[in-house]
């Protein structure tokens, strides 16, 4: 099979400049140093599903990685690039279970390192069935976003029909999945982003007004009383400071959100998450948010991808679409 392998973390210059949001990520170098390559073919577990990849979703974290940065890093190297966020149909030939939850031939997406690959192996855990309708590069962009947005907004912060939610970074994976949520519940939503281009996207994706954060005169004091600040990343990739007395004088509650860790410390929240996102979903109140400004084919466009990334010059989900060749074994 074809894929995208680590045998020497790469080196990248990371610049941070700060200027308040303005600040820019250099990631030039890293991402082109990673080549396609012919690989082993992925041999599956017992328990593995043998998944035939169609779309590999890039997030910022795949840059961290690549240079041994990343905070869950993998231990070992080489290392199999592309974490979360596939799509994809299911092949079971070692898989014991039966009958399996996944037949041949199902559309599912979900997570494994080294999506970046014609072919992975995935756990029944880390999938799930793509929604009907739904395409492979949609699906593959749906994985982390949407039930972070939506564990954020209803398990943390208990949104309902009436409050105003100001999402920053809206135009982001995250964010255009948080708009979504929030209107979804009835809130009125506020968002924010770095352009003009960003601005019109968090609008068609239904947020009632806009703003953008770049301009100076953008006030960063507007908490209401009894407010509630969910804190999601820090994609800017400096940390938040909070002034403690703001959040005693204005009754505010300050909330975190690590999704990931759901799986770990409230695996019975996992399914009511997606459970509720699946209903989003059928009553049209969530569609995909696959990058469309640009195009990004073959698993030699996965550095191209990751460095528009990084450079914040792209919207929404930056997915590759992973063409298969005749030689299909599904
Ligand atoms: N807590 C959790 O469980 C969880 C789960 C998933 C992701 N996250 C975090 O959530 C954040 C957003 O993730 P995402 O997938 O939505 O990322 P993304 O698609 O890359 O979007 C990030 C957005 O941040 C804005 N931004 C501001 N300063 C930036 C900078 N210096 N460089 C790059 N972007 C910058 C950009 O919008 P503008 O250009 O409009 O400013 C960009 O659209 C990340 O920090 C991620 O680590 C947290």
């Amino acid at each position: 099979m074809k894929g995208i392998q680590v045998a020497q973390y790469v080196k990248v210059s990371l610049v941070l400049c700060l200027s308040f949001i303005s600040l820019t990520r250099s990631t030039s170098k890293g991402p082109k140093e990673l080549k396609v390559t012919e690989l082993a073919d992925p041999k599956p577990g017992p328990d593995d599903y043998l998944i035939e990849v169609h779309a590999a979703a890039t997030n910022f974290f795949d840059i961290l990685q690549i240079q041994g940065k990343y905070q869950h890093q993998p231990r070992n190297l080489p290392l199999g690039v592309g974490r979360r966020v596939l799509g994809h149909r299911a092949r079971h030939p070692g898989l014991q279970q039966n009958p399996p939850k996944f037949p041949v031939g199902s559309r599912v997406f979900g997570a494994s390192q080294g999506a970046y690959a014609s072919q992975v192996c995935a756990r029944e855990a880390q999938l799930l069935a793509v929604p009907a309708g739904w395409s492979f590069a949609d699906a593959a962009g749906l994985f982390v976003t949407a039930p972070t947005s939506y564990g954020a907004l209803v398990l943390r912060a208990g949104v309902k029909a009436g409050d105003i939610v100001l999402v920053h970074a809206a135009a982001g994976g995250v964010g255009l999945a948080a708009v979504q949520v929030a209107k979804a519940f009835g809130a009125t939503v506020i968002a924010t982003a770095g352009s003009p281009r960003k601005l019109e996207v968090a609008r068609a994706f239904g947020a009632d007004h806009v703003v953008d954060y770049r301009d100076p005169t953008w006030p960063d004091q507007c908490i209401a009383w009894n407010g509630r600040i969910l804190v999601v990343g820090f994609a800017a990739g400096s940390i938040e400071k909070v002034a403690m007395n703001k959040v005693l004088l204005k009754n505010i509650s300050l909330v975190g959100i690590h999704w990931g860790q759901y799986a770990v410390h409230e695996k019975e929240s996992v399914p009511v998450v997606w459970e509720g996102i699946g209903k989003l979903i059928a009553q049209g109140k969530f569609r995909g948010t696959t990058f469309t400004d640009n195009e990004y084919v073959g698993l030699e466009r996965i550095p191209d991808a990751l460095l528009a990334l990084g450079g914040r010059e792209t919207w929404g989900k930056v997915v590759v679409k992973v063409p298969q060749g005749t030689q299909s074994k599904l």
